[in-house]
């Protein structure tokens, strides 16, 4: 799914198969599409979005005659609350299907009204239903070379540009919004496209997160921090867990024994399996340890951190540390109440994996170790493991520094402060991620909007009447801000 495989990435290298190179199919617009059509409405919810599929050109860079060739991007739109000629409201899609996001977005529905603003929610390319080659060609660079972020942004311009010609309403402002990696990408398209987005709301956009702009340690040492913070003993107990899984790799029939800890429901083929389980509940957990109940990932109660935490400390003493850390990671798996056992192995939803580990693979190059102060196993990174298994997998090597120079990020504060404006970076600091994105003023209409107890993009959710106080103000402190943005676009429209 599509913010998994936002952290993922990390653990996709075991994996691996090396990658066939193919030549270009021929890919006809069309059949393609009405195929997928049909399952989609089967398989989701209502939402208050009518659906349509854009002809986006496959290569907005080059001037081949394979460039030419187009594909149909799916777009969401909303104009139940637009007056003619008022702001459009465009969500930079992620790495996965866009109505996911929507759906995880309401906080766009719930301001709609107030701005009478078109919403529109466009699906990035590769992800979803947006995919320029059949799925089974997705496995090559000579079809997922297409797939870059710069690609996505200058998809978003042309979509936007079409749109509003099609609308008869080229003078509305539009103003982009994203979550993670959408978010970064609605940061960047402000700074790359200011003549088409007249500000952007970049909800725990980690743009910081390459090179060396930040600790590479910081993102887990976050996740420690919150598990720190509900509980001290709850942080050791979880730290001296994998010890003690590790010893059964060595024993006899360990694998078997360490699958009935865990009740899985096959018998596991290495402890890994069990390790990256737990692993993910916990950095989940601490993305989403969001303030009220919940349904992101999974479903989860307010403050699921702290209910992982009481869960251990409850324990019985005698108990080992790996099983109360297993109790602890049932919450994640469990909350529902309905599992009967734990899928270890080959559960992932893989919505967009393939996408994101391209990505990975090529421009997000995000180090990340584990520290020994955290709550993790050590962990290194290095980075010419990671190039020789992405050289495996899809027989290209990444480009280290490219988002840093293409998009910038080192010195941001000194760059943005006399270059651009209209973005606001929100972050929760109990969301990893948060580490990695910006987190102090940069100028007068640049700005972070960060809150102690946010967690993972928590103000792009609806808002519900359990909201606590610094939600209800981050969230109204956005759109007076958004409100000012409009404002100052309105008038020197009218000046001119
Ligand atoms: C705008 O209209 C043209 C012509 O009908 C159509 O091909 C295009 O897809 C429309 N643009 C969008 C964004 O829907
Ligand atoms: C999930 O929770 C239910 C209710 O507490 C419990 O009966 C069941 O055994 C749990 N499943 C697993 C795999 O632990
Ligand atoms: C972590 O601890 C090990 C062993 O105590 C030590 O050799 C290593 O330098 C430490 N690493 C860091 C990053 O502090
Ligand atoms: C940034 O400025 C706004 C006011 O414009 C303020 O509310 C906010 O707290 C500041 N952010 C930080 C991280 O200091």
């Amino acid at each position: 799914m599509a913010l998994s495989s936002f952290i993922l990435w990390l653990l996709f290298l075991a994996a691996a198969p090396l990658a066939v190179v193919e030549s270009i199919p021929i890919y006809v617009p069309g059949s393609y599409k009405s195929s997928l059509k049909k399952d989609v409405k089967n398989a989701k919810p209502k939402l208050p979005y009518i659906t349509q599929y854009f002809p986006q050109i496959l290569d907005h860079f080059t001037f081949q005659p394979t460039s030419y060739k187009t594909f149909y991007q799916k777009y969401l739109i909303n104009s139940q609350h637009w007056h003619k000629g008022g702001p459009i409201f465009v969500y930079t899609g992620n790495e996965g299907d866009i109505e996911w996001f929507a759906s995880n977005t309401g906080f766009m529905l719930d301001i709609a009204p107030k701005f009478q603003a078109l919403l529109v929610f466009i699906e990035h390319r590769f992800y979803g239903e947006s995919l320029p080659f059949p799925e089974e060609k997705l496995k090559s660079a000579k079809t997922l070379g297409y797939l870059s972020s710069q690609q996505a942004l200058a998809d978003y311009a042309t979509l936007i540009t079409s749109l509003k010609k099609n609308l008869s309403s080229e003078a509305s402002p539009v103003v982009v919004f994203g979550g993670s990696y959408g978010g970064m990408l609605a940061a960047w398209f402000r700074l790359k496209y200011p003549h088409i987005a007249i500000g952007a709301l970049a909800s725990s956009a980690p743009i910081l997160q390459f090179d060396d702009i930040v600790p590479w340690s910081s993102f887990y040492d976050a996740v420690s921090q919150d598990f720190k913070e509900a509980s001290l003993n709850c942080h050791e107990v979880i730290k001296g867990a994998w010890t003690e899984l590790d010893g059964f790799a060595n024993k006899k029939g360990g694998v078997a024994e360490l699958s009935k800890i865990f009740r899985a429901c096959k018998e596991i083929s290495s402890i890994y399996s069990a390790r990256d389980w737990l692993w993910s509940a916990f950095v989940y957990t601490a993305m989403v340890n969001y303030p009220t109940e919940a349904n992101f990932m999974k479903p989860l109660p307010a403050y699921p951190v702290e209910e992982m935490c009481k869960i251990i400390d409850k324990s019985p003493r005698g108990a080992t540390k790996l099983s109360r850390a297993f109790a602890a990671a049932s919450l994640y798996y469990n909350y529902s109440k309905t599992e009967k056992c734990f899928k270890l192995e080959g559960d992932e939803d893989d919505h967009g994996l393939q996408g994101w580990n391209w990505q990975a693979c090529t421009e997000m190059v995000m180090p990340m170790t584990c520290s020994n102060e955290s709550m993790f196993p050590p962990f290194p990174f290095s980075y010419k493991e990671f190039a020789d298994d992405c050289k495996k997998q899809f027989g290209v090597r990444p480009r280290e520094h490219w988002i840093t120079t293409e998009f910038g990020g080192k010195r941001i504060k000194q760059v943005l402060k006399r270059f651009g404006s209209n973005i606001i970076f929100s972050n929760g600091m109990q969301d990893p991620w948060s580490r990695g994105s910006v987190l102090n003023n940069i100028s007068s209409s640049i700005v972070a909007l960060v809150t102690e107890k946010g967690a993972h993009h928590v103000d792009f959710r609806s808002a519900t009447k359990k909201d606590p106080h610094w939600l209800v103000e981050q969230r109204r402190q956005e759109m007076e801000i958004i409100k000012g943005w409009l404002h100052e676009y309105f008038m020197d429209n009218s000046q001119d």
